[in-house]
C-alpha cells in the first residue's frame, strides 16, 4: 500500500467539467499524486456533478444565491464548510463562474488555483478564447494560476500556448485550448503536490 499522503483537492466548476476529468484521469493513471476528495458545482445538474459521481468522489450542488457572479455571505460559508469537512488542501477552480472573495481565500492561503483560457495577463474574463480571436492575436493558450483578490490576477504557475488560425472560429478555438488546459493542469498541480513550487514575490518558480 502507498503510505505517501495524498494532496487533497477540491473541485469546484459550473459546466461540463472537463478539467475536471483530466486531472481524475492523471490520478487514475497514476501521474498525480493527488486525490478529488470533494467537487462543489453553484449549477444543479452540471454535466461535472455527473463525472465526479461516475469517479465515486463526493459531490454536491450548493445553491450560491442571492449573488450571481460571485461567491459571498451565506454560501460561501457552506462551501467552506464542505470544503473543510472533507479535509481539503488545495481548492481548484475548473470552469467555476464565480469570483472568490476574501472569505474563501483567507481560509486556503496560497492553496485555491484556476485555469483560464488565455495568456494571462492578456484577456482577463469571460468568453477569454473569443476576446484573443476578436482582438486579432496569433498566438493565445491557457494559464494556470494562482487565485487573488483581483479577476485573474494572481500568480502565475504555468501557460502553454496556442495558435490562432485564420479559419478559427470561437468554438474551434476555445476546444484547441482546452486540449491545452487538459495537460496544463494536471501538470500545475503535479508540480504543486511535489512541493516544488515557491513564490518570490509574485514570480512562482518551479526549478524547471
Ligand atoms: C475552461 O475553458 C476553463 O479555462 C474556463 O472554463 C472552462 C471550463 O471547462 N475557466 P470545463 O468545465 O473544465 O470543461
Amino acid at each position: 500500500m502507498d503510505s505517501r499522503k495524498k494532496l487533497r483537492l477540491g473541485v469546484l466548476g459550473s459546466g461540463a467539467g472537463s478539467n475536471m476529468q483530466s486531472i481524475q484521469d492523471a490520478i487514475e493513471d497514476g501521474t498525480l499524486d493527488a486525490e478529488i476528495v470533494c467537487v462543489i458545482s453553484d449549477v444543479s445538474g452540471a454535466k461535472i456533478l455527473d463525472r465526479a459521481a461516475a469517479a465515486g468522489v463526493d459531490a454536491a450542488y450548493i445553491d450560491a444565491a442571492p449573488y450571481k457572479t460571485k461567491l459571498d455571505g451565506e454560501a460561501e460559508r457552506k462551501y467552506i464548510e464542505y470544503l473543510e469537512e472533507h479535509g481539503v488542501e488545495v481548492v481548484v477552480l475548473a470552469g467555476f463562474m464565480r469570483i472568490i472573495k476574501e472569505g474563501l481565500l483567507s481560509r486556503f492561503p496560497n492553496r485555491v488555483v484556476n485555469i483560464h483560457p488565455a495568456l494571462l495577463p492578456s484577456f482577463p474574463g469571460r468568453d477569454a478564447w473569443k476576446q484573443a480571436l476578436d482582438y486579432g492575436a496569433k498566438i493565445t493558450g491557457c494559464t494556470v494560476h494562482f487565485v487573488d483578490t483581483g479577476t485573474d490576477t494572481g500568480p502565475i504557475i504555468l501557460q502553454k500556448s496556442v495558435p490562432i488560425r485564420d479559419d478559427d472560429t470561437p468554438e474551434v478555438l476555445h476546444a484547441r485550448i482546452q486540449l491545452q488546459e487538459h495537460d496544463a493542469y494536471p501538470e500545475a498541480l503535479r508540480l504543486l503536490a511535489a512541493g516544488r513550487l515557491k513564490m518570490e514575490g509574485r514570480r512562482v518558480k518551479s526549478g524547471i
